[in-house]
């Protein structure tokens, strides 16, 4: 058998066996994800592009040699298999989704141990490639829900940090002739996107380049100047959850070292702990009442998503798995774009889910008023303090917009709910805002009996053009 690597992720596991007659005999493997294969073999390694591996075996043969292009043989460099404990199953879970939905506060917690330590131990490394960035720009690239975490970032890195940010789809970035400055920072779970790897290796030459991946052999993490992985363990369902509040943490924290004010930085760090250790407990205990509006969600056939500042991302992801896992089409906007066109789509039909951020409640409340007055139905997401001030400005309007506001079960999806989140702040209510989106989005799929781990047309890694 003959494998050739160019381009994709090729690997290859040797797993030793003995026959019946005590003959050593190989057991080969070979995949674009090791994952596919780590419970069975004691050794693997990666293909590099333009190498050809040659596998021989037969009644008196077995062996495996590796070739470059011109033919020469080249040294196998086997290692020691890292991840025959990862082999994952879904547990008591129905589906690897929801399995990584709820593993979420301990990827969480270890993602943000991780790179607080390595921010610690790459302080130099680190202030380096952000000093650069500082002086000219700090440029995020990504794909699909990875992207979204790019936006995040780039809010707070350019409004706590004071970084002059650009956040920017792969696809775009390769084919655009973009102006090149500054240092570059890529984004994948799993370190293989082929977009993604052709813009790294478009400025890799002249540019300084950070890679935040989560599986620390892929290509990505082998070919960037700084590698920071996050802890969220293999991730199996094609729609991203945990990897992406992972990502969001060590985007937050990398932001959280870049600021010089004692006090925000402080912040930042207390939020962040606060989200990663109170999360599981949200999962805990408001699954019913997502299920429940999940169930009324299921009978529309398009939703609007709007957020305002680093909500506006979380409601791009909201539209993203919804259209992912659920087939429902789904759009996000940016809360104040409303009026410049999508309120035209505005009614009864159209089911609008509001992320709410407290620094911009008063606009926001107003784009949720201009959806109600035409006849939408609001799906409003906010934390504890923000639901109090909602109270106090709107109540009678709210319950005149919606008498039976606080009955949980209706056979129709009420004019105006609320989910409401605990209050940590600004950079914390994302990660509660990012769980709600991803439980809407999986408990309106399970209502539709749709596949939840492998939805038609999509793969979890995207190794093409
Ligand atoms: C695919 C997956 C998405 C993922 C995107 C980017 O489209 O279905 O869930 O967000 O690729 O993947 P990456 O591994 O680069 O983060």
């Amino acid at each position: 058998m003959f494998a050739f690597a160019r381009g994709s992720p090729l690997s290859f596991g040797v797993r030793n066996t003995q026959s019946q007659d005590q003959k050593v005999q190989n057991e080969y493997y070979i995949a674009s994800d090791p994952l596919a294969f780590s419970q069975w073999v004691e050794q693997m390694c990666h293909l590099s592009d333009n190498q050809i591996l040659h596998i021989c075996q037969g009644p008196d043969t077995d062996s495996y040699d590796l070739y470059d292009m011109s033919l020469s043989k080249i040294q196998v460099k086997l290692e020691q298999n890292s991840l025959s404990d990862q082999f994952v199953n879904k547990g008591s879970f129905a589906h690897f989704m929801l399995k990584e939905i709820n593993e979420q506060p301990r990827a969480i917690l270890d993602t943000l141990a991780h790179v607080m330590s390595l921010i610690d131990q790459r302080k130099e490394s680190l202030d380096q490639f952000f000093n650069k960035a500082r002086e000219t720009q700090l440029n995020l690239i990504a794909c699909g829900t990875s992207y979204h975490a790019c936006l995040v970032a780039k809010y707070f890195f350019e409004k706590y940090a004071r970084i002059s940010t650009t956040a920017e789809l792969a696809s775009e970035f390769l084919y655009r002739s973009p102006v090149l400055k500054g240092n570059y920072c890529f984004v994948s779970q799993s370190g293989e996107t082929r977009d993604t790897i052709a813009a790294h290796d478009m400025v890799s030459n002249q540019y300084q380049t950070m890679a935040i991946v989560n599986v620390p052999t892929s290509q990505l993490a082998r070919k960037a100047n700084i590698v920071l992985t996050t802890q969220a363990g293999p991730e199996i369902g094609v729609a991203s959850t945990k990897a992406f509040t992972s990502q969001l943490v060590v985007y937050l924290a990398l932001c959280m070292s870049q600021i010089s004010d004692a006090q925000t930085k402080n912040s930042f760090k207390q939020q962040l702990t606060i989200a990663a250790t109170t999360v599981g407990e949200y999962l805990q205990f408001h699954t019913t009442e997502i299920q429940q509006l999940a169930q009324h969600l299921s009978k529309y056939k398009s939703m609007t998503y709007l957020g305002r500042g680093a909500s506006f991302p979380i409601a791009l992801e909201g539209a993203l798995k919804l259209k992912e896992i659920c087939y429902i089409h789904a759009e996000g906007y940016a809360a104040g774009e409303l009026k410049h066109g999508p309120i035209a789509l505005i009614d009864e039909q159209m089911p609008v889910v509001v992320f709410v951020s407290e620094e911009n409640l008063e606009k926001i409340m107003s784009n949720v008023q201009e959806v109600l007055a035409r006849n939408g139905k609001c799906i409003v997401v906010l934390n504890s303090a923000c639901r109090e001030l909602f109270d106090e400005s709107y109540s009678s309007k709210a319950s005149r917009i919606n008498s039976q506001m606080e009955s949980p079960i209706l056979d129709q999806l009420q004019k105006l709910s609320f989910l409401v989140t605990p209050k940590v702040g600004e950079v914390g209510d994302l990660f509660f805002q990012s769980v709600v989106l991803q439980m809407l989005a999986y408990y309106t799929a399970l209502e539709l009996g749709v596949d939840v781990d492998q939805p038609r047309n999509l793969a979890k890694c995207v190794t093409v053009e």
